[in-house]
């Protein structure tokens, strides 16, 4: 259930918008923020907030890569896979991500921590090959400093 004050933030969001669907996506991740995920709870609640079906919004976030429909770890780590990040070593950085973390591609570390995603481009081509974690972009990674990145991020509660 959405706490009071977060309810009244997010009408006034959707007032704000020009229409409610333009506030779709702020919406969405406010209560992921929330959740940790968006629950299937989350979509009722953003779709009545918004005055759209469940079904709308759910179309909503299967679109976006950055909204989760399933649960995730703590931190979620975004790869790159587009062009330039790709021809700068994205693919070697993303197998680097899986063994240090111990874990697959899509998948969550056991201990909660660390999901490990693809992502496309996050308009931070001029640093690739470069990731994602929470609303923060880093690159141009090497091994050394993505292993540096999981330390710090072990020690972090958000990003
Ligand atoms: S191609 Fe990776 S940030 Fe643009």
């Amino acid at each position: 259930m959405i706490p009071e004050p977060l309810r009244h933030e997010l009408e006034q969001r959707i007032q704000q918008a020009v229409t409610p669907r333009e506030a779709a996506v702020d919406v969405m991740k406010e209560l992921q923020r929330h959740y940790g995920w968006l629950t299937d709870e989350a979509v009722r609640e953003a779709a009545e907030l918004l005055g759209l079906s469940p079904l709308q919004v759910e179309e909503l976030a299967t679109f976006y890569e950055m909204i989760y429909r399933r649960p995730v770890g703590r931190h979620v780590i975004h790869v790159c896979d587009s062009i330039s990040c790709w021809s700068m070593g994205g693919e070697t950085l993303l197998k680097q991500f899986e063994k240090l973390l111990g874990i697959k591609t899509g998948t969550t570390t056991l201990d909660g921590l660390f999901t490990l995603l693809p992502c496309c481009c996050l308009g931070n081509c001029g640093n690739a090959p470069a990731v994602m974690v929470g609303e923060r972009l880093f690159g141009p990674l090497t091994p050394a400093s993505s292993q540096a990145l999981l330390e710090e991020l072990r020690t972090t509660e958000t990003v």
